[in-house]
């Protein structure tokens, strides 16, 4: 059986979902597949950056972590998507990203991928479950399979027992408002989860 491959995609800009995509790393490390962490290319102007110290910080942080391509997507077994809430929707950044993966569609390539997403928003009703569902949508359409944590495991329900995936809440600080230590163990168990549905997909015929 070949070492199962896992891409965290993430696009965070004040650091919360940079900070899932890492712990989403650890955990599909722990679970034993290869991994690549890749963020979504900024297409926010310099103003728009500058205009919140946060988001300038943490963009200037991680320039060294490679941008995402659709090649990524290609090369993975499974992939964790981390984006945050915008207006209960996803973010034009990854939606951008999102539609240059067009030709591989054409080609079937991101059918039977396992798939599974994490978010934030500013609010415990900000619209997370809104923007999972509306990510999980383009991912029906590429034939992925779509491993949502339902409530599978006790620890969903002490970070808030989002079942379509880990959401926290966090505030204007950049402090996630849930406890994070539960947030982790939820993200370990959803992370781990998807790369065991991608296992099982290897047999798939
Ligand atoms: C344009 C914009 C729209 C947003 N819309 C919402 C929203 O609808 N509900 C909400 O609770 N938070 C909203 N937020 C707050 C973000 O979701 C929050 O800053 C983000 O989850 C933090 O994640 P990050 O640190 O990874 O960037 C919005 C933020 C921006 C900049």
């Amino acid at each position: 059986m070949e070492m199962i491959k896992t891409a965290i995609v993430y696009y965070s800009s004040t650091g919360t979902n940079h900070q899932l995509a890492e712990w989403a790393a650890a955990a599909a490390e722990e679970a034993g597949s290869e991994v690549k962490v890749l963020k979504v290319k900024e297409t926010a102007p310099a103003a728009a950056i500058d205009s919140n110290a946060l988001w300038r910080k943490h963009h200037d942080a991680t320039q060294d972590i490679a941008e995402v391509t659709p090649e990524d997507l290609e090369w993975a077994d499974a992939i964790i998507f981390s984006v945050p809430t915008r207006f209960g929707n996803v973010p034009g950044q990854v939606q951008s990203f999102i539609d240059t993966v067009g030709g591989l569609w054409a080609q079937g390539k991101l059918a039977n991928k396992a798939v599974s997403a994490m978010t934030s928003a500013q609010n415990e009703h900000g619209g997370q479950e809104a923007t999972l569902l509306s990510l999980y949508t383009t991912m029906y359409h590429w034939g992925a399979i779509v491993v949502a944590p339902g409530y599978t495991d006790p620890v969903l329900f002490e970070a808030g027992g989002n079942p379509y995936g880990t959401s926290v809440a966090v505030g204007q600080d950049g402090e996630m408002k849930t406890d994070r230590k539960a947030i982790q163990a939820a993200v370990n168990y959803q992370v781990k989860r998807t790369v065991s549905v991608a296992k099982a997909l290897q047999h798939l015929e």
